[in-house]
């Protein structure tokens, strides 16, 4: 499948050989335990470490990960679980980790699991590459690129080359591109990490997430990791999962095709400072962006005149949701300082773009725009 395009990949991703009869995607297996007689063997024995549902879904993200190579994904019960399986695998007492200081905005509370366990942990911001100051003898360097919210992107082959030089692995937090956007390992990465909770599967209505490893120890300690803390997704999740996956390439086009002519649009207004699109030709990503991904994602940020102004702008818009996360297939928009744990401004504005028509999207971002501001 790796010389078609991705639409057709997609649609296809991680289906079983056709069988008589069968389903083209097999139905959820709900089971906690396989009939199983004598010595434990055979793939499928207890349910908290192998379901034939999970099988599909790993294979189905191991072919969008990396179409022309054998690798390996785990899935989990969330994009946090993910990560942490990642992280807390590999960091023992003694060993230095590097994290962005710009991140995800529950690493910090990992920073602190890592610390009470012995772990030295360094931050700086994912912009400049400059996680690269303080790489030296650190045991893995955690990337997120772009990063949520401020959509910085840095150089993944760069800081690749220098950690690998170093012994240090490299994970790349890969949720705001989705395999269709950014190929992690293919820039060298290690581990591609992602929350399948936002544009994997783009309903707004599951949590997932999953890790990919092309080396196959790396991948061991991952699914061991998901075994000992019982992480698992439900089996309906995961089938839901790769359900919509027939249809990431659809979604991803059209989000990603709006969420740009979102950003030309809001770069003509004047009420509006600090716009951030990785796919704009004008914004401090774009050069980074167009060497190592392959579409923008449908993430826009910009900023407001102050709280007031923002949280008119969001309940003056009719199309767009005033919620958290992003990815899904309705627009949403939030107030990120509401939450208190970003370094960004009061009126700073995180807008998923959905796969709405564009016209109507931009006539309502721009008439609640025109309320907030007085203008209309
Ligand atoms: C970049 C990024 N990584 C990880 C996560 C965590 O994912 P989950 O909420 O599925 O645990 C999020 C959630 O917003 C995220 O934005």
């Amino acid at each position: 499948m790796s010389s078609k395009g991705d639409g057709t990949r997609a649609v296809r991703a991680g289906l079983p050989e056709p069988q008589q009869y069968e389903p083209t995607l097999p139905g959820p297996v709900f089971a906690a335990h396989y009939h199983l007689s004598g010595e434990p063997a055979g793939p499928y024995t207890y349910g908290r470490d192998s379901n034939p549902t999970w099988t599909h879904l790993e294979r189905a993200i191991g072919e969008l990960e990396a179409p022309d190579e054998d690798v390996e994904t785990t899935v989990f019960a969330s994009g946090m679980a993910a990560i942490s399986a990642v992280l807390l695998s590999q960091a023992r007492s003694g060993d230095a980790v590097v994290l962005p200081d710009d991140g995800y905005q529950a690493l910090p509370l990992l920073q602190a699991q890592l610390e009470a366990y012995g772990v030295e942990v360094r931050t700086a911001p994912t912009g400049g590459d400059a996680q690269l100051a303080v790489l030296e003898g650190a045991k893995l360097l955690w990337l997120e690129t772009p990063s949520n919210p401020g959509l910085d992107v840095c150089d993944v082959r760069r800081l690749v080359e220098a950690a690998h030089a170093g012994g240090t692995l490299v994970a790349v937090d890969n949720t705001l591109a989705t395999p269709l956007g950014q190929r992690p390992l293919e820039l060298g990465a290690d581990f591609s990490v992602a929350s399948d909770t936002k544009g994997m599967t783009g309903h707004g209505d599951i949590l997932l997430g999953h890790v990919t490893c092309r080396d196959p120890e790396l991948a061991a300690g991952v699914r061991r990791w998901r075994k000992v803390v019982g992480a698992i997704p439900g089996p309906m999740e995961a089938w839901l999962a790769h359900r919509s996956l027939a249809t990431l390439e659809l979604r991803n086009e059209r989000q990603c095709a709006n969420a740009l002519a979102l950003a030309e649009a809001l770069a003509k207004h004047q009420a509006v400072s600090g716009l951030r699109y990785p796919g704009l030709p004008t914004d401090p990503s774009y050069a980074n962006a167009v060497r190592q991904m392959r579409r923008f994602g449908s993430v826009v940020s910009f900023v407001l005149a102050d709280r007031e102004t923002a949280e008119r702008f969001l309940s003056a818009l009719h199309l767009v949701e005033d919620a958290t996360s992003f990815g899904g297939v309705r627009s949403t928009a939030e107030r990120r300082g509401r939450w208190g744990g970003d370094a960004v401004p009061e009126g700073f504005i995180r807008f998923s773009v959905g796969a709405e028509d564009a016209a109507d999207l931009v006539a309502d971002v721009e008439q609640a725009l025109a309320t907030a501001t007085g203008e209309s």
